[in-house]
Parts: C-alpha cells; sequence; structure tokens
C-alpha cells in the first residue's frame, strides 16, 4: 500500500486535499494529516486519517512526521519571508525518511513571476530539483476565493477598487486545487510541472458578474497602485502590507496571474469551477 501525507492539513487547502484523498477511496489509514498542531485536525482523525505533528520550524518533527510517507503534499506555508527555509527543512526531513514523491504547491508561472510571492516559491521549486526525490509542481494561481470572499464588502461600497486595469486574470477555487493535488499525487504517471488556474476574468467582468448574481450595482473603479495602497492605509491597513497587496495588482496588469493552461482541467478531468458558479456558492 503506498501512505500519503498532506502539510498543512489545519489549514483551508491542506484539509481539502486530506478530503480529496479519502474522495478518491483511499483507506483513510493511507492518509496522515500533517499539523503543527493536531488538534486543529481532530475532524481528521475523526474519519480514521492518522495525524501526526509536522511544524515546518522544528526539523525533529519533520522527519518523525515523514517515517513512512511514501508520497507527500507540500502545502506552501503562510509565514511569508520564512517559507523558503521551511520547505527545504521538509525536503530534507522527506529525503531521509525516503519520500518517493513530493506534490508541491507553487505558484502559477513561478519561473517568471513578477509577484513579490514567487522567489520562496522559485527557491523550494529549486531545492525540489537539487532533490532525489520525484517532483510534481502545483503551481496554482489565485485563488477565486480570494475575490468572493469579499463580496460583502463590494456590496457594501457598491465598488471593487483596484490597480490591474482590464487585465485578464485566472483562478480557481480551493476545492478544485484540492482535487488537483489529489490528482497529482495519486497517478501513475504525472508531468513534472502543471500550471493551474480553472477561470478567467478581469476585475471589470467580476464587478458584472457581481451584479447580476445579486442584483446589486457593483461597478469597478481603477486606481494607481499608490492610491491603492493609499486607500488600505487610510482603512486602517499598515503600509508594507497594504503596499504588498497593491503590488499584487501591478502583477495581474503584467500578465503574471493569466494563463491559458488547461492543466487543471485534465487533471481533475472535469471543467474547472466558473466564476459565476464560486460568486453563486459564495452567496
Ligand atoms: N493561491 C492563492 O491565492 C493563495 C493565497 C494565499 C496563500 N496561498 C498559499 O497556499 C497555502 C495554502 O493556502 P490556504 O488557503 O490553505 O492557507 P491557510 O488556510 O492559511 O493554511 C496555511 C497552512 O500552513 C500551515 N503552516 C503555517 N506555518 C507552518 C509551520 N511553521 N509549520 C507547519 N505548518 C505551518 C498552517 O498551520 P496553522 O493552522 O497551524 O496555522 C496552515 O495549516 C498558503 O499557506 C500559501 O502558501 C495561496
Amino acid at each position: 500500500m503506498t501512505t500519503y501525507a498532506v502539510t498543512g492539513a489545519s489549514g483551508q487547502l491542506g484539509r481539502k486535499i486530506v478530503h480529496a484523498l479519502l474522495d478518491l477511496h483511499l483507506s483513510p489509514f493511507d492518509v496522515i494529516a500533517l499539523a503543527r498542531d493536531t488538534d486543529k485536525v481532530e475532524d481528521l482523525a475523526a474519519l480514521g486519517v492518522r495525524t501526526r505533528v509536522a511544524d515546518y520550524d522544528q526539523p525533529e518533527t519533520l522527519e518523525a512526521a515523514l517515517e513512512g510517507v511514501d508520497r507527500l503534499v507540500l502545502v506552501s506555508g503562510s509565514e511569508v519571508g520564512k517559507r523558503a527555509a521551511q520547505h527545504q527543512a521538509v525536503i530534507a526531513a522527506a529525503e531521509k525518511a525516503g519520500v518517493q514523491r513530493i506534490a508541491y504547491t507553487s505558484i502559477l508561472k513561478a519561473d517568471t513571476s513578477t509577484l513579490g510571492l514567487a522567489p520562496e516559491h522559485v527557491s523550494t521549486e529549486q531545492a525540489l530539483a537539487a532533490s532525489s526525490i520525484e517532483t510534481v509542481l502545483l503551481r496554482n494561481s489565485w485563488y477565486t476565493e480570494n475575490y468572493t470572499a469579499q463580496i460583502p464588502g463590494y456590496l457594501e461600497r457598491g465598488a471593487i477598487i483596484g490597480a490591474a486595469g482590464d487585465a485578464a486574470l485566472s483562478t480557481a477555487t480551493r476545492d478544485d486545487f484540492a482535487e488537483a493535488a489529489a490528482a497529482a499525487i495519486t497517478a501513475d504517471d504525472v508531468k513534472p510541472v502543471y500550471e493551474l488556474a480553472g477561470t478567467t476574468f478581469t476585475f471589470p467582468e467580476l464587478a458584472t458578474a457581481i451584479s447580476a448574481a445579486t442584483g446589486k450595482d457593483v461597478a469597478y473603479t481603477n486606481v494607481t497602485v499608490e492610491e491603492l495602497t493609499a486607500g488600505m492605509v487610510a482603512a486602517g491597513m499598515d503600509e508594507g502590507t497594504a503596499g504588498f497587496w497593491a503590488s499584487i495588482d501591478a502583477s495581474i496588469a503584467q500578465g503574471d496571474l493569466y494563463t491559458e493552461s488547461t492543466d487543471l482541467a485534465e487533471l481533475i478531468g472535469r471543467e474547472p469551477t466558473s466564476l459565476d458558479a464560486a460568486i453563486k456558492a459564495a452567496l
């Protein structure tokens, strides 16, 4: 039997990947949910899944966590700035434990992206390439939920304010990314790199789609990156965080989150969730 493990199983995507593996009718005993706090994955333990402590900052937990694991989904961490070292610690522990395949959640077009988040993913991709482990890069684009979760705010303001103009971006839901990760870690044959996204839209189209779904007027207002940053600072965000989020729109404007790849549909064997369906689900 093949033993699978998923890091970050206490997070939104990791938890869905564990569920997606169970949906493939794997025995729960063959799936290990890894989290730095296993209290947070008790719901998964209740399904029969094994749970183990794996803290990216504590290498000794990683070696124990990966004992007997054949295939690992490495969900990228959430502590920006620390992640390259954290992921390298996981890869080193995986090599020692004899893990045979790692599927890593990277970022769309990591090798050319201007996103500030990309260098940590590139560094992890390089560490994986230098390892002896078979590697599958799941280059996930933005979550559709990054926008659908903001619908209440959009409706309150009657506006989406951004700095990406009418540039197109491609997104997918966490459910679809999770299904793709489960497919990639369990498949016999995989590609080394998947560029993953499911639906493509512009911010003006997002506003139109939300208006149509809610019957309320939402318009897109384009501003400069500096104006977007200032607006978020005025709303109470610190300057660094505001600048970080606004810079994402600059990268979207450059096409960094746009792809015509059909890898996601191929991996999950169906059409990915459309923007309209994701909006309806969020409402
Ligand atoms: N594509 C996108 O739009 C997008 C957006 C945001 C993030 N991401 C990336 O995708 C990842 C998964 O997304 P998500 O929505 O599931 O994020 P999330 O809900 O914030 O989950 C992050 C997971 O990482 C775990 N983690 C953080 N630091 C850790 C450490 N030192 N050791 C072990 N585990 C650690 C968290 O554990 P705790 O529960 O203990 O905190 C949590 O399980 C994120 O971590 C980030 O790298 C992608």
